[in-house]
């Protein structure tokens, strides 16, 4: 793929549906009593992953129309896979799942691509385990493939050492299978769709502070689920409206949960025009932004934040490189155990476009506002390193190449063509 400079971006754009929300619906459709329709589902292939776990295990889930349909089986209902449990790059499948699994009255096995083998499990095999559940890494390293022989299980409160939405859901799934009130504590409040999702399915889950816990064995129900457009998704697009010039871009029905919109609020910090409008809540609050081109100056990016923007730090590293002055980002170490490790792989790619940046171990130092010019890019099958780096190379002086673009299909299928159809220019010319 070879990105050309843009200016100009102009128009209005629908980003698909979240990844986080769409995996969960699946979860809790296939859980639940009667049918859940889902419109706006996120076809990326995470989440085509999650369809296709839970289809092994007996579930119906079928496209109609514009809608996703989980005919569920109940909190009891799943079946035995014939086969291995395939999760590919998901990391949220492997531990959402592995939750529910360590409950099932079945055992089963589940591995995923060679990044999912080297993503750490440990942080959900040791709070399994201590709820008794009989869960192991096949090879011993703490790694996927993961066998999973199911049982009943044993209510705990878990303090997590991270926060992680994916460590706490996991916790809170297997709670549904044990005998008593499941708690988590982490260090910082994490993303909170599954709590606002069980609570909607009809589960008991209460939230005080950064303490979430659930009752045993709830009755999951059906639900009509209309999926917010995903701000992960919508970043490139922010980022690419406030730094090409005369650039104005309304984002539609963008999922502002305050518990991951975090670049809404960095991105001010930064001196961006940035108006969040027509604001409205159906469990999860979503509003329409429009972005104006700005002068973006450096920040930092540390703490209780992290985990609002985690997925937004590589779109905010190609931002920061082209603000005035030193941005710093630290206590984000998670980042290294993401798809790839982001902080060496952004760092990296970075320095290749001339740009002054320091890899830390928890985070990277930016010295913005040196002209960047194109570059051959290897964002490690990265699907948010070739997004941001896309981003980067329609603001450079010079074409930019990406190795193995087609990693963008992860989160967002139709990425580049929404990139370009936005570039007014490009449109007057065709
Ligand atoms: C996710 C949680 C986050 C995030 C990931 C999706 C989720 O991971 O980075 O893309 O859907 O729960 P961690 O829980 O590892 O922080």
């Amino acid at each position: 793929m070879i990105i050309q400079k843009q200016t100009r971006l102009r128009g209005e754009i629908d980003v698909p549906g979240d990844k986080s929300i769409s995996h969960r619906c699946i979860m809790l459709g296939s859980l639940a009593e009667g049918t859940t329709r889902i419109t706006n589902f996120l076809e990326g292939a995470d989440c085509l992953s999650t369809i296709s776990c839970f289809q092994k295990m007996g579930v119906r889930i079928e496209r109609e129309n514009d809608e996703v349909v989980v005919y569920g089986k109940g909190l009891h209902g799943l079946a035995k896979s014939d086969s291995v449990l395939d999760v590919g790059n998901s990391g949220t499948t492997i531990r959402l799942l592995s939750g529910i699994l360590a409950g099932q009255c079945f055992p089963s096995e589940i591995n995923g691509d060679i990044s999912i083998q080297s993503r750490p499990m440990k942080r959900i095999l040791t709070p399994l385990q201590s709820m008794g559940a009989d869960i192991i890494s096949i090879k011993g390293n703490g790694y996927a493939p993961l066998r999973i022989h199911g049982k009943p299980l044993k209510a705990i409160h878990y303090n997590s050492p991270t926060a992680s939405a994916q460590v706490k859901s996991c916790i809170l799934l297997a709670g549904m299978y044990s005998d008593g009130i499941t708690s988590v504590t982490e260090p910082f409040l994490s993303r909170n769709h599954t709590e606002i999702m069980l609570n909607h399915f009809g589960a008991k889950v209460h939230s005080a502070n950064c303490t979430a816990s659930i009752e045993p064995e709830p009755r999951l129900e059906g639900r009509d689920i209309n999926v917010p457009g995903d701000i992960s998704s919508a970043a490139y697009f922010i980022a690419a409206g406030l730094l090409t010039p005369d650039s104005e871009i309304l984002i539609r029905n963008v999922g502002v949960n305050p518990t991951r919109d975090g670049i809404l609020k960095v991105c001010r910090s930064m001196g961006a025009n940035i108006t969040v409008q027509n604001q409205r809540a159906y469990g999860e609050p979503v509003a329409d932004l429009v972005v104006k081109t700005s002068q973006l100056h450096a920040t930092e990016i540390s703490g209780e934040m992290i985990p609002a923007l985690i997925d937004e730090i590589p779109i905010l590293a190609v931002m920061a490189a082209f603000a005035d002055g030193t941005t710093v980002i630290r206590d984000a170490a998670e980042l290294r155990v993401k798809e790839s490790d982001r902080i060496k792989v952004m760092a990296e790619n970075l320095a290749r476009m001339g740009a002054d940046v320091e890899a830390t171990r928890d985070g990277m130092i930016i010295h913005g506002g040196k002209p960047l010019h194109g570059a051959i890019i290897d964002p490690h099958l990265d699907h948010r390193i070739a997004m941001s780096f896309a981003v980067a190379g329609t603001l450079c002086d010079g074409p930019l190449s990406i190795r193995s673009n087609e990693c963008v299909n992860i989160s967002y299928p139709g990425f580049y063509q929404d990139l370009y159809r936005l570039n007014a220019n490009a449109a007057l010319q065709a």
